[in-house]
């Protein structure tokens, strides 16, 4: 049930149960973090793989000292100028952290989320909240109340609702490497705006397949849709006609008749109006029936590096 019953959803956390709350980036699956029982209950409704660690959501800055045990002057200089917002520091945990959390890992990913609602809930809470996307595994993230109420139904006692995610991609992953920062997953905050408060920053190879940031999975973010990622998107209807095609496209519309469905992600060519429509734009096109889903390559800078980042991920084989 889409609510927006604070009082309703502290109950519901307190009883170790889930509800989904609304974030700036995609909303979550949230849970105590103390509690192995909703803790649990996070992995069964995501159908996750328990390899796969969560992100703990906290308030207050201060609240880093009480679950890790090393905080690189890099990642407090981060963590004081992109917090709360969407950024997730992977720091070396301490013994308070559940392994459930981390999925036996020595390292937790925290993050203070730029919500109104759910830092009025988190601060009216006795524990930080767990959360990944609030997605059954693998696909599209919910960047609306409406995208979790359809995934998951009567799963859910409820979905805590905070209006449309103004991001609308994951936070950017940052871990260390004894000081060094290491980009682990491209998100919501473009990886120039880290660079430029802490200078350069390592990244991951992406294909691993166990890799530290799971996230990073080559195929994950899907549409139920075939989707493909092109960079001459005429060329590609050609190849497509008699096909049902949808297109999901920057800023300009194609003039086709063999086009069924077009989503514009920013008239205004604006990379951040961008990813606030992404998967909201995915969600409805994935709607349609469509034979094809047509993406088009954006360009390889700012938040457009990350826009990539989902979109290869989306079109994996
Ligand atoms: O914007 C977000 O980050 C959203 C909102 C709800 O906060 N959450 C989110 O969670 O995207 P999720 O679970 O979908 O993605 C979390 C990513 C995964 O790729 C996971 O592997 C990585 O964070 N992660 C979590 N703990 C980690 C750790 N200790 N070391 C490396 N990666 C970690
Ligand atoms: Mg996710």
């Amino acid at each position: 049930m889409i609510s927006d019953n604070l009082q309703k959803a502290i109950e519901i956390l307190n009883e170790n149960e889930l509800i989904a709350i609304p974030t700036e980036t995609v909303y979550g699956l949230a849970a105590n973090i103390y509690s192995e029982t909703a803790v649990s209950k996070i992995f069964e409704t995501k159908n996750r793989p328990l390899f796969n660690p969560l992100i703990v959501h906290i308030h207050n800055i201060n609240q880093l000292e009480e679950l890790t045990s090393y905080i690189p002057d890099k990642a407090r200089l981060l963590a004081s100028t992109f917090w709360p917002g969407g950024l997730t520091l992977v720091l070396k945990k301490n013994s308070k952290v559940p392994d459930l959390i981390t999925a036996g890992k020595d390292s937790v990913a925290i993050r203070i989320p730029n919500h109104p609602v759910t830092l009025a809930l988190l601060k009216q809470l006795s524990f930080p909240l767990a959360a990944p996307s609030a997605n059954p595994f693998g696909c599209i993230s919910p960047t609306k109340a409406i995208h979790v109420e359809e995934y998951f139904g009567d799963k859910l006692q409820m979905v805590l609702d905070g209006g449309d995610c103004k991001n609308g991609i994951e936070s950017t992953i940052i871990g260390f490497e004894g000081d060094d920062p290491i980009l682990y997953r491209l998100g919501a905050i473009a990886v120039e705006d880290i660079e430029s408060v802490i200078g350069l920053v390592k990244i991951k190879n992406k294909e691993e397949h166990t890799p530290d940031a799971p996230g990073m999975l080559s195929k994950h973010y899907a549409p139920a849709t075939t989707t493909i990622l092109e960079k001459n998107i005429e060329q590609s209807i050609k190849s497509f006609q008699g096909k049902k095609i949808g297109l999901l496209l920057f800023s300009q519309k194609i003039n086709s008749q063999h086009v069924i469905h077009q989503e514009i992600l920013s008239i205004n060519n604006n990379l951040e109006e961008a990813a606030t429509n992404l998967y909201s734009a995915l969600h409805n096109l994935d709607k349609l029936h469509l034979d094809i889903i047509i993406a088009e390559r954006f360009p390889d800078i700012g938040l457009g590096k990350s826009i990539n980042d989902r979109l290869e991920r989306a079109t994996k084989k």
